[in-house]
């Protein structure tokens, strides 16, 4: 086996008359021309129940995509046998041939299939072309890559032996099976959660997101035309409950690989450890959650980088990456200037349909999620404490449309400043220059969350201190850039506290999760 050598993969420009555009639009086209059937996949097959759940644009919410079939407890229970059948096949598969099956899918998505990817996560995820392209081809392309060469890695860190002996480390999966619990927010983790465990020799179900289907979909429908054997990794529809109830008291679940919110994540823990008696191995629990990502400028920032970080930090896709930066603290010898220039950037933003390219900004991913939103901009409409100072329009009539909005807060604890919303809402602080020290213990202390987090500074020594002195607020912190838009390889992803275990989606800490390595001593 030979290692390919692996790179990222290159992002296409989308620019008007280039022949992807073109072919991305005749894509997005012919499905808005069908009413796709999206049946569950078990064992590899296509699994209808007719009962009948409706897809729609999220910014088109009168047109029909398509439907899934809903399941219930009888297909998650299928989709564990499945597995557990296919596991014995899996396992004893040279490592070589696993990695070989996610190359090929990966280069199956960036080639072939790359506009179809794009226009699934498009119209189902409401994700403009530049978003789409970034996520659910470069970065799932780059996912199922770069785990083949961490694989590689691990597979070769083997032991010393002494003199007569033969010392070495078999890396084998979990015994039992994994679960795959996935957002709809990026394809690219969608595809990860399940793929990783999978490469590592482990089998899978997976549920996606009820929201993002249609793209899981397409993703088994790669795996299986790149060779991945049926049962490897079970697809299923089903409400969370229905799928908890079955999978966490199943005495062969081994793990959890999970992208979600912080309450759905401590309530998995928490059902694990009712159950903990059940298991034959302790699970492996591995979850990326919330986060409530910050800007922080000291008075020294250049005020146009910090209005740029803020606009697209904030609202690109809607906010609705875990990464989004969702409260920003500000000097405020710089904010009359940084104002300025996200008011002007804000102005040209665009909000609508993924079908118009020129559109920024479109709309959040469903109703509850809108209500929330609309919620907390009438919420600091009312407030003393706050008042929204940009934007602050929605209306649900054709699509979850929120236009992106900026609060600000006259306390720096004010809920929007503390607590996730998940959308183009960004709260800010104006501080007293003065009180850099303050701000940032405010800042470290009040929110729970430690995801991403960004600070602007010209000048060294600042950097260098806020660096050391924000060491627990972000898995992923940025200096003098905005806080999204980690890169396989380059930016490894995942938060602490209450933004998840910190496993790096897509490097070796990751992978290591999904092995059981056995040390085995030979003597001659
Ligand atoms: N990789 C995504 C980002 O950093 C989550 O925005």
């Amino acid at each position: 086996f030979k290692l390919p050598n692996i790179t990222n993969e290159p992002i296409k420009s989308y620019a008007p008359g280039s022949p992807e555009r073109k072919e991305l639009k005749s894509q997005i086209n012919q499905l808005r021309s069908i009413v796709a059937d999206v049946p569950m996949i078990i064992d590899g097959k296509e699994v209808r129940t007719g009962k009948l759940v409706d897809i729609r644009p999220p910014h088109d919410h009168h047109h029909l995509l398509g439907h899934y079939h809903q399941g219930d407890a009888s297909h998650v229970q299928m989709a564990i046998d499945a597995a557990l059948k296919a596991k014995p096949a899996w396992e004893k598969m040279s490592w070589e041939s696993r990695a070989a099956i996610f190359l090929k899918a990966a280069d199956l998505l960036a080639g072939p299939y790359r506009q179809r990817m794009n226009a699934v996560t498009m119209l189902g995820q409401s994700k403009n072309a530049f978003q789409a392209e970034i996520d659910c081809v470069a970065e799932l392309a780059d996912f199922f890559r770069f785990n083949v060469k961490n694989m590689y890695e691990i597979y070769h860190m083997q032991p010393n032996s002494a003199p007569g002996i033969w010392n070495r480390t078999v890396w084998r999966p979990l015994e039992g099976f994994v679960f795959a619990l996935t957002p709809f927010n990026f394809t690219s983790i969608a595809g990860n959660l399940p793929g990783a465990p999978a490469l590592m020799g482990n089998v899978c179900v997976w549920k996606p997101s009820k929201t993002a289907v249609y793209s899981a979909h397409l993703i088994m429908e790669i795996l299986k035309e790149a060779g991945l054997p049926d049962g490897v990794i079970n697809l299923v529809y089903c409400s969370g409950p229905t799928a908890a109830d079955v999978i966490f008291s199943h005495k062969d679940f081994a793990g959890i690989h999970f992208t979600g919110s912080t309450q759905v994540f401590n309530d998995i823990w928490a059902t694990i450890v009712k159950n903990i008696d059940k298991y034959r191995s302790y699970p492996r629990i591995v979850g990326e959650t919330g986060g409530k990502d910050y800007i922080f400028a000291d008075p020294t920032a250049c005020p146009k980088e910090v209005a740029t970080a803020i606009v697209r930090g904030a609202f690109e896709y809607q906010g609705q990456k875990c990464s989004a930066a969702s409260r920003a603290y500000i000097p405020a010898n710089i904010w009359p200037e940084v104002e300025n220039y996200v008011q002007k950037d804000m102005a040209s933003i665009k909000v609508g349909g993924v079908e118009d390219f020129t559109n920024f900004v479109n709309a959040v991913i469903d109703e509850a999620s809108f209500v929330k939103l609309s919620n907390a901009i009438d919420a600091a409409n009312k407030s003393e404490d706050a008042e929204v100072i940009i934007g602050g329009h929605y209306d649900m009539s054709a699509g979850y449309f929120i236009q992106p909005t900026i609060i600000q807060a006259f306390k720096p604890d004010y809920i929007t400043m503390r607590e996730e919303l998940f959308g183009p809402i960004l709260t800010v602080y104006v501080y007293d220059p003065e009180k850099v020290d303050e701000t940032l213990d405010i800042l470290d202390k009040s929110s729970a969350y430690a995801l991403t987090g960004a600070i602007f500074s010209k000048n060294r020594a600042n950097i260098e201190e806020m660096t050391e002195r924000l060491t627990h607020t972000a898995g992923n912190f940025y200096i003098n850039d905005k806080p999204t838009g980690a890169v396989v390889d380059q930016q490894p992803f995942g938060g602490g506290r209450a933004s998840g275990t910190n496993d790096k989606a897509g490097t070796i800490f990751n992978l290591l999760r999904w092995v059981s390595p056995q040390a085995i001593k030979e003597t001659f």
